[in-house]
């Protein structure tokens, strides 16, 4: 039988490789991005309630309605604007399913949609299924910082779409609120929407304030807004997310996730709506927490020969080894896991075109007794 494949280029990821090879050599793992803890009590307190008290049957289709309000109540107080839970909010799995609900819903054959690169390894993948041309920006270091005339160079009449990530994976770079405004002037002629992946929302370091298409006026009448409950309740493995976005933008979004997923996990999602409404201070106090593990992590490298300008948002933090190899980021990666037994992940991966990096990710969502083990192998180098 002969057959071609629609995904030729996707391989096997750099996080299952570096994860693999942390695995095998019984290194340090602060390649991919999960908390090496759980979380909290009380939310798996109230998950063990939820499935005794009978929630183990379908989920209404576009997320059980009491979550979907707990979230509504989260929006207004962190974004100010009121989202109508009925038609405005969508469960899905994950933040990676609402891209790729969005995605698919939204662009269609021929359709060119703008990543801005380093990017999130899911968001071409789902533009190419959906027929789209993805079209790919740089960011440069060392800032990373969008190129907004590049984008504004890139408009054309196919452009459909406009993908952002703020706090940004994997350089910890924001983006501010007047860039918002400078992307809203770019998009005032065009028919394009704006999908921004805000599933760093609460991991926003040193006063900034996260910058979300959900306050800004102009941008969420064309917006859709991804988050993921994984990154807030340290459970990535539970797999809850959500997209945000206008009723008519919505209703296409809906009309993949439908029959796609259909509906996500029932005691799930009744555990975090409860938690949501008990400890509604959860998410509020995650900048001070990761701010915390970022300053630690770097506290405990001073004195290494590895240099860095501290990460303004993520859980994840660029170092540069310049001053340690003229190597590629990549063999830079694969030489930590081995000669210090510390996995990373090498930056160029998530470029089309990679240029000549010389910094690795580290995620330092991990116990402080983790972070600094870490930190005294990497001195060493
Ligand atoms: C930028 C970004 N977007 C989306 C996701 C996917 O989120 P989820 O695990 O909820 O599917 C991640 C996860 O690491 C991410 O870093």
């Amino acid at each position: 039988m002969r057959f071609t494949s629609k995904l030729p280029h996707v391989g096997t990821t750099i996080f299952t490789v570096m994860t693999s090879l942390a695995r095998e050599l019984g290194a340090i793992n602060l390649a991919q991005g999960f908390p090496d803890y759980d979380p909290p009590e009380r939310l798996k307190e109230l998950l063990e309630k939820s499935v005794q008290t009978g929630h183990n049957q379908y989920a209404h289709m576009a997320g059980v309605l009491e979550l979907r309000q707990a979230i509504a109540s989260k929006l207004e107080v962190s974004y100010g604007r009121r989202i109508d839970a009925e038609n405005e909010i969508t469960i899905t799995l994950g933040a990676t399913e609402a891209i790729f609900s969005a995605i698919a819903g939204l662009v269609h054959p021929g359709d060119e949609v703008i990543l801005l690169d380093p990017s999130y390894d899911s968001y071409a993948p789902a533009v190419i299924l959906a027929g789209g041309r993805p079209i790919h920006i740089p960011l440069q270091p060392p800032s990373f910082r969008v190129d907004w005339q590049r984008v504004r160079d890139a408009v054309t009449p196919r452009l459909r779409m406009v993908m952002i990530n703020t706090p940004h994976n994997p350089t910890g770079a924001i983006i501010r609120p007047a860039e918002l405004d400078m992307l809203a002037e770019i998009l005032r002629p065009t028919d394009a929407f704006v999908l921004a992946d805000e599933v760093y929302e609460h991991m926003v370091f040193d006063g900034a304030k996260h910058a979300s298409i959900v306050a800004h006026d102009e941008l969420f009448e064309r917006g859709i807004a991804t988050y993921s409950f994984g990154k807030p309740m340290h459970a990535t493995g539970w797999r809850v997310g959500y997209a945000v976005a206008r009723p008519e933008i919505t209703r296409e979004i809906r009309r993949v996730h439908q029959f796609n997923t259909f509906s996500i996990a029932a005691p799930l999602q009744h555990a975090i709506a409860d938690f949501l409404r008990e400890v509604p201070e959860h998410s509020g106090q995650l900048n001070d927490y990761y701010q915390r593990k970022r300053d630690l992590f770097l506290g405990a490298l001073r004195g290494s020969r590895f240099t860095w300008t501290p990460s303004e948002g993520t859980y994840f933090q660029l170092l540069d080894f310049r001053q340690i190899s003229d190597a590629t980021d990549v063999e830079f990666a694969d030489r930590l896991v081995r000669d210090v037994k510390v996995a990373s992940i090498p930056v160029s991966v998530f470029y089309e075109t990679p240029p000549k990096l010389s910094v690795v990710r580290f995620c330092f969502a991990k116990t402080d007794s983790t972070l600094e083990q870490a930190a005294e192998r990497l001195r060493r180098m």
